[in-house]
């Protein structure tokens, strides 16, 4: 009796095993490596059934996991297979991007094709006509030092050509249960806290998840979790699901088989609910698992960059980084509004009448306070102006599910968009153009054209763009392949107009930036707009997730971080006035917004010098110190070619003002803040670094050596760092506003001794003398 339990017990606990603990090796694989050896990448056919698994240093990363899909209307990619054929490349390249955190980025990779075939006869179709084919699809590997690239490939030479994915069944077996930063699987929204925990709590924790999170939410499964996903394994591994290039086909989320520790692909489905509607010649996008020793070695990856096209755009000249300040913080902190009126329950474009409406008191895009705003950026050397609510429609734009919302046009009757214009460009700014769609992708389509058209007429090279709440057409979500088709096809006929883009709410981004460097932002996460329902670590764990695919409008800079001073219902954001600097060197991005009003950088002018003084693009950026969830230092070079490149375009406007040097031009050439463009002919540049640090709800002290610094030569340090008495956590002592500034001379021997507060930070800009 008492054996018959222990035997039961341990049957029991063979079958609580997960699966995949079984099936550490794939038998009879072709393989290909990293080029330093390290990962290994194993492909077999398993009864019919294709399969990969991935290990470093002979240690499983992914153990072995089916590929494939299921289809409408005809016999699934998922067996009766046979691999027809193997083919080896490799490729070792350099290239240059327009912008980013370095002028020169290594494409260094292995490649094995594979070729499989369902023979003819071995398949059911309803195609009659290609009866005579065999089905083809190709398996294309990359094997980067960092990771892993693989992509489906449909030749035009097959039996397939037009087909319809239900499902496609790539799985990621985890080889044990890592530690996960993670927000839930949803079909409209990314803006949530990352959750921490271990794989197998991602069920318990789900449900919490979505707290304090974006709208609308739309799950699909309760362990169904986005991309990209930061796994570390208990041997320190960092590894990093995600995708690369995703061009015409829906987004890749993961839903996440907790009884066997496999991941899942999830495509988000189009209002059919297919996922993904495919004409041969096809190239499937990327899906990578990034592999890295190091928490800094991920934040150095440049894998999805690497996996994408190259720049599809033969004039880039007229493409360049951009500080910015914006008539927005005012509407999102509550104390102005977007709309114009209270008069209007409903707005009909055309129909209603604006001239004769009743002003609100509070309509923050209005011409005095507009100009106020450029005065403030032209004053502090920033190249550019957002102005949100200029436009009519905002009186009943959000949550109506309206299809007719805005028609990207028509100023309200006191935002006099061509006297604005021309006062900006006197000054040496160009204003942002703002189309919130309101998610109606219909209506913005319908007005693409006439839309880019008027900016072009007046000057606007930058656009910000917004898709909030339900998605028009009805039933789609916000990652889907029509949409994510309608995202794409915003930025290439930008392109077409000299337009750059940042767009909010859109799918995030998966390296699209190589190929089409006119998008220049994207927002997709939680970002500033949150305030203080924001994690403490959560900009910690950005950079190793959402901005893995490209740059991100967080917006940082919130100087009064106190938003009951500006409305009775605000709360304490959990950040310091340094932690809010140390955004500008974490976060790369190449438009960089100071995103707080005049008045309260006004009351801190010492501070929001480093805000002047810091670039926004990059020729090497160095990842000093890294945990995510944690903390990140990082320290940036700046890129001499585009540091005056908006300040100068502005000047090629019949109306510009000429000659502009922009704030970190005059910092980097260290001029006087009088200096012209002719005091910059005769300047020479100095050898200049900007170091930057975050951290999570824990003060820590770091030691920063400078080591990057060029040796023998002396710099000045202006150190920005948190007073001993300050905090970000909203208690008691809640004191965000406290830092100190202190200057040093400092070399490439020197080691800063620097303290973040608790949700704070630091910033350090050094200048050699
Ligand atoms: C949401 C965006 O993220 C925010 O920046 C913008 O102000 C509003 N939508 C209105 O467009
Ligand atoms: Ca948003």
């Amino acid at each position: 009796m008492r054996k018959k339990t222990l035997f039961c017990l341990f049957m029991a606990a063979i079958l609580a095993l997960p699966m995949t603990m079984l099936a550490q090796k794939l038998d009879n694989a072709v393989k290909v490596q990293s080029p330093d050896g390290q990962l290994e990448l194993s492909f077999a056919v398993v009864d019919g059934v294709p399969h990969y698994a991935l290990d470093r240093a002979g240690k499983p990363v992914v153990l072995p996991s089916k590929m494939g899909f299921t289809l409408e209307w005809r016999d699934d990619l998922a067996h009766a297979f046979v691999l027809k054929d193997t083919k080896y490349d490799t490729f070792d390249e350099t290239w240059e991007p327009v912008w980013g955190e370095e002028s020169q980025i290594r494409n260094h990779y292995n490649e094995m094709l594979v070729t499989l075939e369902q023979p003819i006869g071995s398949v059911e179709s309803m195609d009659h006509s290609t009866e005579k084919k065999a089905t083809v699809m190709q398996i294309r590997f990359r094997l980067y030092d960092d990771g892993l690239g693989f992509r489906y490939e449909f030749p035009m030479e097959n039996a397939l050509v037009y087909f319809w994915v239900k499902e496609e069944l790539t799985e990621f077996a985890m080889a044990g249960d890592h530690t996960a930063w993670w927000i839930p699987g949803d079909l409209d929204t990314q803006e949530y806290n990352y959750t921490e925990s271990r794989l197998s709590q991602i069920r318990e924790l789900w449900d919490g998840s979505h707290k304090d999170g974006g709208w609308p939410w739309t799950a699909f499964s309760p362990t169904g979790v986005q991309t990209a996903i930061q796994m570390k394994t208990d041997d320190g591994l960092y590894l990093n699901i995600h995708e690369a290039a995703t061009l015409d086909f829906p987004t890749m989320h993961l839903d996440y088989d907790d009884q066997n520790r496999v991941f899942r692909a999830f495509l988000c489905p189009d209002a059919t609910g297919y996922k993904g509607r495919v004409q041969a010649p096809f190239n499937m996008p990327w899906r990578t698992v990034m592999v890295t020793t190091s928490a800094t070695d991920a934040l150095a990856s440049r894998l999805i960059l690497n996996l994408n096209e190259p720049c599809a755009l033969e004039d880039v000249s007229w493409i360049h980084p951009v500080k910015y300040m914006g008539v927005w913080w005012e509407m999102i902190s509550g104390k102005s509004s977007w709309s114009y009126t209270n008069d209007f329950p409903s707005v009909k474009l055309g129909v209603t009448d604006y001239e004769h409406a009743t002003p609100n008191a509070n309509h923050g895009a209005n011409n005095a306070n507009v100009r106020r705003y450029i005065d403030f950026a032209a004053a502090n050397g920033f190249d550019a102006l957002l102005i949100e609510g200029w436009n009519i429609g905002w009186e009943d734009w959000y949550a109506k599910q309206k299809d007719f919302v805005f028609d990207f046009l028509t100023p309200y009757p006191d935002f006099d968009l061509p006297a604005l214009n021309k006062y900006a460009h006197e000054k040496g700014i160009r204003l942002i153009m703002h189309h919130e769609s309101s998610a109606s992708t219909l209506n913005y389509e319908r007005w693409l054209e006439k839309a880019y058209t008027l900016m072009n007429q007046y000057g606007y090279d930058a656009v910000k763009g917004g898709y909030v709440g339900t998605i028009i057409p009805f039933g789609e979500g916000h990652y889907s392949q029509p949409i994510n088709n309608h995202y794409h096809y915003c930025i290439t006929e930008a392109a077409k107009h000299h337009i750059m883009v940042n767009s909010h709410e859109a799918v995030r981004p998966t390296g699209l930036c190589r190929t089409w460097p006119n998008m220049i932002g994207n927002e997709s996460a939680m970002g500033t707009e949150f305030r203080e329902r924001i994690n403490p670590g959560h900009t910690t764990i950005l950079p190793f997730t959402r901005l893995q695919g490209g740059p991100m409008d967080y917006t940082p800079g919130i100087f009064e971080t106190d938003m009951g001073k500006i409305v009775p219902w605000g709360g304490k954001m959990r950040t310091t006035i340094c932690n809010q600097l140390g955004l500008y060197v974490t976060f790369y991005s190449p438009l960089q917004m100071a995103a707080d009003f005049p008045e309260h950088y006004a009351q801190h002018m010492d501070a929001f010098q480093f805000i002047k003084d810091v670039a926004v693009d990059w020729d090497k950026s160095l990842y000093l110190m890294a945990e995510p969830g944690a903390y990140i230092v990082t320290a940036r070079h700046p890129k001499l070619s585009t540091l005056n490149k908006a300040a100068e375009g502005v000047g090629t406007l019949p109306d510009g003002k000429k000659g502009v040097v922009s704030n970190a031009t005059k910092f980097v050439y260290d001029l006087p803040d009088d200096a012209t463009i002719e005091d910059l002919w005769h300047a020479t540049p100095h050898d200049v670094w900007y170091v930057g640090g975050i951290t999570d709800e824990n003060a820590r002290e770091v030691e920063v050596k400078l080591n990057f610094l060029k040796p023998g030569v002396k710099y000045e340090a202006t150190i920005y760092a948190d007073a001993k008495d300050a905090s970000g956590i909203p208690d008691e002592h809640y004191n965000a506003q406290a830092y100190t500034i202190t200057k040093k001379t400092v070399t490439s021997k020197s080691t800063l001794k620097l303290r973040m507060a608790p949700c704070g930070g630091f910033a350090v800009s050094l200048r050699a003398l």
